[in-house]
C-alpha cells in the first residue's frame, strides 16, 4: 500500500480528540471511500492526513516514508493532493489557466497539463472555453485536474459528488475511477453512499471518530445490515 494511516487520533485543538484511532490504506489504482454519518470524523480524517490539525497522533506512511507531523506544504510535495467541497474552480479563467494556476508551485507546469488533457478528453476540447460554461460535474472534474497538475500520486476528494443531480454524480464516479486508472490513489469521502460503494474498490465506515466496518465496495454494497444502518434500509 503506498498510504498506510494508522490509528490516527487528533483534533481541532491540541486537547481535542475527534479522530479516535482511524486506520486507512490505499493502493496506486486504487479508489478507497470513506463513508459515516454526519461528524464522523470523515473531513477531520482527510485535514490530518493533509497536515491541517495541530496534533496528531499514529503514524501515517506514504511511499514508505513518514508523512505524519509534516506541514501543508511538505505533505503537498509528496505529490499529495486535497480538493475541497465548494469554490474549487475559478470560473471566470480559462479551463488551461485554472490548470495554470493548478501548477503554478510546478517546475514543468505545461507538460504536466498535456498529461492531465490526455486522461480528460472533455477538458482538453473546451480548454479556451471559461470555466463557468461547465457544467456542476465538469466543475467537479476540473477541480481535480487542477489538483492533479501538482499531486500526481493521490487525490483526497471531500464529497466530490455534492449538489449533483444522480446522473452527473454517476459519471463523476466513473471519471474517479478512470483517474485511479492513471496509477494514482484516491481517497473520497461520501456522502452518496450506495453509489461510492458500486464505483469503489474498498470503503471503510467511520462512526464517531473510530473505524466501524471495512470492506470491498461490493461487499458493503450488498451487506443488509449496512444498508440498513447506513443507507437508510432502502432497496435499490
Ligand atoms: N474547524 C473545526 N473546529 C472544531 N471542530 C470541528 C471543526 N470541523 C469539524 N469539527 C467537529 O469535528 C467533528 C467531526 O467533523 P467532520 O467535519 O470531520 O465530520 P464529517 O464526518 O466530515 O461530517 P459531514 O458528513 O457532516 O461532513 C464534528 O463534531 C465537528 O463538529
Ligand atoms: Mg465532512
Amino acid at each position: 500500500m503506498i498510504f498506510s494511516a494508522e490509528e490516527i487520533t487528533g483534533g481541532y485543538s491540541r486537547a481535542d480528540q475527534i479522530l479516535k484511532g482511524v486506520t486507512i490504506s490505499a493502493d496506486l489504482g486504487e479508489t478507497v471511500a470513506i463513508l459515516g454519518p454526519n461528524g464522523a470524523g470523515k473531513s477531520t480524517f482527510l485535514k490530518a492526513v493533509m497536515g491541517l490539525l495541530p496534533r496528531v497522533e499514529g503514524t501515517i506512511y506514504f511511499d514508505g516514508r513518514r508523512i505524519d507531523g509534516l506541514r501543508p506544504k511538505q505533505v503537498v510535495e509528496h505529490g499529495i493532493g486535497f480538493v475541497p467541497q465548494e469554490n474549487n474552480v475559478f470560473p471566470s479563467l480559462s479551463i488551461h489557466e485554472n490548470l495554470e494556476i493548478g501548477g503554478y508551485l510546478t517546475s514543468d507546469t505545461q507538460r504536466r497539463i498535456e498529461e492531465i488533457f490526455d486522461c480528460f478528453p472533455l477538458l482538453a476540447k473546451r480548454r479556451a472555453e471559461a470555466a463557468r460554461a461547465l457544467s456542476g460535474g465538469q466543475r467537479q472534474i476540473l477541480a481535480m485536474a487542477i489538483t492533479m497538475v501538482h499531486a500526481s500520486r493521490m487525490l483526497l476528494l471531500d464529497e466530490p459528488s455534492a449538489g449533483l443531480a444522480p446522473k452527473a454524480a454517476g459519471e463523476l464516479f466513473e471519471t474517479i475511477r478512470q483517474i485511479a486508472g492513471c496509477s494514482i490513489a484516491v481517497i473520497l469521502v461520501e456522502q452518496n453512499a450506495l453509489a461510492a460503494l458500486k464505483t469503489c474498490d474498498r470503503a471503510y465506515i467511520l462512526s464517531a471518530g473510530s473505524n466501524h466496518i471495512t470492506g470491498t465496495g461490493t461487499e458493503l454494497a450488498n451487506d443488509p445490515n449496512i444498508r440498513e444502518t447506513f443507507l437508510g434500509g432502502r432497496k435499490y
